[in-house]
């Protein structure tokens, strides 16, 4: 079968590889009809997030057809359509059954303290082969798989095996109440679902911070007040615009591949950090192949942590959903500690808002689909991934089809 495989940092490519087989009895053997590129992909090619096994199959969004089943599995038929949650979960250990599913101690080969079970990520995450293939072995399948209705279509559902519950998850750790200010940081993929989500929760008022005018737009359009940090200084902003008070709510949906404004009021006050972020960059990213302006690592990794803490109201909450390695130590400690943020963070727990995902989809509150840019068969992958590295116009989020392979 063809997939998109990892061979090393800067160097990923379509493949055709032997198609997977039931190993436990919880498995099951998906042919996928849809996947997609997400930003943690991105971080995995720039060498940002480090520590991938050369071989792994990329990608952890999947929408199929259920193909073969392991004796274990007992809510599901051959033939049923499913989405595929990025995060594996066993269902029985104590965090899942707290809904902290990206916690569960059972998932990941690497023992109960090696972090979150994903598909298509680093050896510290199983690892396990991914989803931008024709077909994938889904562990657990029987606790992760959720059957799709007939009303929801593939390029809905691609949405909400990640991205959407992703946004949802990071609006949701700020402990918004209905009224509350937030700002996102970030206005891909993840960040356009955390306006969404924000808006569902009541948000009073919603600022989105970027760069890059088509996300801004896409933002605008859902109606947060948007803010071009190459332009104008995101934190003197938010100030400006809540008299002086700053926001309530920070969502962090950028991570470790943060860039320095590269123009405007802002741009000033990075450049004396220059020296300071490049040692940053050389912590997290060790190892890194830029060819041109491709896979090139972002050049301020703390930089939106360092905003959001400044932009935050006292005693305001900052969510952290942007991605960042086990490398990473930079954060503004001593001005958190002494404005009493509240900090919360981490990987996100699908498969606790999965069905609640789907029932806004289904009836119609939500439709994901405004954030879908592209649709692109398997075979383009590479083209697809290179023209979402480089944030090229238009290109937000990328469907991948690895049923059509041409
Ligand atoms: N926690 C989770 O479970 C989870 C799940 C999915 C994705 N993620 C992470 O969410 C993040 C976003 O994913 P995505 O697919 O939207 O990625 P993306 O790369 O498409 O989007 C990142 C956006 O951040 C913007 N940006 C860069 N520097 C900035 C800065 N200094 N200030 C404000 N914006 C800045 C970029 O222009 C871009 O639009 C990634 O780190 C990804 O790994 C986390
Ligand atoms: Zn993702
Ligand atoms: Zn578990």
């Amino acid at each position: 079968m063809k997939a998109v495989v990892f061979h090393g940092i800067g160097d990923v490519r379509l493949d055709d590889v032997p198609e997977p087989k039931l190993k436990d009895p919880t498995d099951v053997i998906v042919r996928l009809t849809a996947s997609a590129i997400c930003g943690t992909d991105l971080h995995m090619i720039r060498g940002t997030l480090p520590g991938m096994k050369p071989g792994t199959i990329l990608g952890h969004e999947g929408v199929g057809v259920v193909e073969s089943l392991g004796k274990e599995v007992r809510n599901l038929e051959i033939g049923d359509r499913v989405v595929i949650p990025s995060t594996l979960a066993c269902g029985n250990c104590v965090y899942c059954r707290a809904g902290h599913h990206s916690q569960c101690d059972r998932a990941n080969p690497n023992g109960p303290l090696a972090g979150t079970a994903f598909f298509g990520g680093p050896q510290d995450s199983g690892p396990f082969d991914g989803l931008q293939a024709q077909f994938a072995r889904i562990p657990f399948g029987n606790v992760g798989l959720a059957k799709l209705p007939e009303e929801i279509s593939d390029d809905q559902a691609i949405l909400c095996s990640d991205i959407f519950p992703t946004g949802y998850f990071g609006a949701e750790l700020t402990g918004l109440h209905p009224g509350a200010t937030l700002a996102v940081f970030g206005c891909g993929p993840v960040g356009q679902f955390v306006i969404a989500s924000a808006k569902l929760l009541g948000a009073g008022r919603i600022f989105a911070v970027d760069c890059v005018r088509e996300r801004l737009e896409m933002a605008r359009d859902q109606g947060a007040e948007v803010i071009d940090f190459n332009r104008e200084d995101p934190v003197e902003v938010l100030r400006a615009l809540t008299e002086g008070i700053g926001v309530d709510r920070v969502v962090d949906a950028v991570g470790v591949d943060a860039v320095q404004p590269a123009g405007g009021p802002a741009a000033k006050k990075a450049k004396q950090q220059k020296k300071a972020f490049a040692a940053e960059v050389d912590e997290v990213a060790p190892e890194r192949h830029p060819k041109g302006d491709q896979w090139v690592p972002g050049d301020a990794p703390s930089q939106v942590l360092q905003w959001g803490v400044e932009a935050l109201a006292k005693a305001g909450t900052l969510a952290i959903i942007g991605v960042y390695p086990l490398s990473a130590t930079h954060f503004p400690i001593g001005a958190a500690m002494n404005k009493n943020l509240s900090l919360r963070m981490g990987n996100c727990n699908h498969r606790k808002y999965l069905g609640r995902i789907l029932d806004l989809v289904r009836t119609g509150a939500v439709d994901p689909t405004r954030v879908l840019t592209q649709r692109e068969p398997l075979t383009a992958a590479l083209d697809a991934y290179r023209a979402f590295d480089t944030r090229q116009p238009g290109w937000i989020k990328v469907e991948l089809t690895p049923s059509q392979l041409s």
